[in-house]
């Protein structure tokens, strides 16, 4: 099992080591991609669409990433399969898995959720992250250790208006994470997660630019909109030697919000 380096200038690096980052043609995943690349991590990105998807795998190969592109859809069992077996005939190995696709199908109150919406978003954000996970773990991390991330959201902790169907996944989703992190610690694999606040992504782009999304954002105590690089050090810390005795936590990364409600109610 890994422990922390003694010289904690080599705790952030991933050198000799790969990762498959889900979700990595833009935001969040491909900065998380990038960072990872720039700690020496080779790197399969996978996304649906392929154009976007080898752009964004040439950007991090002109800054001297080693990357591969592979156009998977997560919620499909066989390009589950597809994606392990490639990232393991490329890199003859896998260190690392990072769960960050997801969706959001529906806005709306659970009154009015549809059967299908709820199907998806639950496939993408929850079903994808275990049967992911599990295939890493037979095919390389049981044996060898390795370091899993669960994108999750802020929206795990509270009630979010209109997107709450999305909500519960991403609560099961840190619940998978500390199960998974139980399960498989023994074997020297760590699961932990991170639960950003309001990014600035195509995803959320309705939440950040309405009104109502900038007052949420302008009484944080951070008063910004999160940026997807505020999201590369936390998963970096997470999935490197540096967090070798951190598992099944979800880590938040979020401006400050959800302190918030706390500040604004007092002590007692
Ligand atoms: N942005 C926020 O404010 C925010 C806040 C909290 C949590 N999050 C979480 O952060 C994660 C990333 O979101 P983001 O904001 O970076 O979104 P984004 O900019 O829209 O990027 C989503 C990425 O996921 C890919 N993707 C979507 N569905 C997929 C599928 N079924 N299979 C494979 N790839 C798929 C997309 O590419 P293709 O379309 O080509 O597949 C794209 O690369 C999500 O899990 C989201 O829930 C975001």
């Amino acid at each position: 099992m890994s422990e922390s380096p003694a010289d904690v200038r080599q705790s952030l690096s991933l050198a000799g080591q790969a990762a498959l980052v889900t979700g990595a043609s833009r935001g969040i995943g491909l900065a998380i991609a990038r960072a990872l690349t720039q700690a020496g991590a080779a790197v399969v990105m996978a996304a649906r669409k392929a154009p976007g998807l080898e752009a964004a795998a040439a950007e991090l190969a002109a800054a001297g990433g080693r990357v591969l592109a592979v156009a998977a859809n997560v919620s499909r069992d066989q390009d589950r399969r597809r994606l392990v077996e490639r990232a393991l005939a490329w890199a003859s190995r896998l260190d690392i898995l990072v769960n960050n696709a997801g969706a959001n199908p529906s806005y709306g109150p659970l009154a009015e959720v549809q059967e299908a919406a709820w199907d998806k978003v639950f496939a993408v954000n929850l079903k994808a992250s275990l049967f992911l996970s599990q295939l890493a773990y037979r095919a390389w991390m049981a044996q060898h250790g390795g370091a899993i991330l669960n994108v999750s959201s802020l929206a795990a902790y509270v009630p979010t208006a209109r997107i709450n169907a999305y909500s519960v996944t991403k609560a099961a989703l840190n619940h998978l994470t500390a199960c998974l992190a139980s399960e498989w610690g023994p074997q020297g694999v760590r699961v932990n997660a991170i639960a950003p606040g309001l990014v600035q992504t195509s995803f959320s782009q309705a939440l950040w630019e309405s009104p109502e999304g900038r007052r949420r954002i302008q009484s944080n105590p951070l008063p910004r909109v999160g940026r997807p690089q505020d999201l590369a050090g936390a998963a970096l810390l997470l999935l490197s030697p540096a967090g070798s005795f951190i598992t099944g936590q979800c880590l938040i990364v979020d401006g400050g919000e959800i302190i918030k409600e706390c500040g604004q109610r007092g002590a007692a």
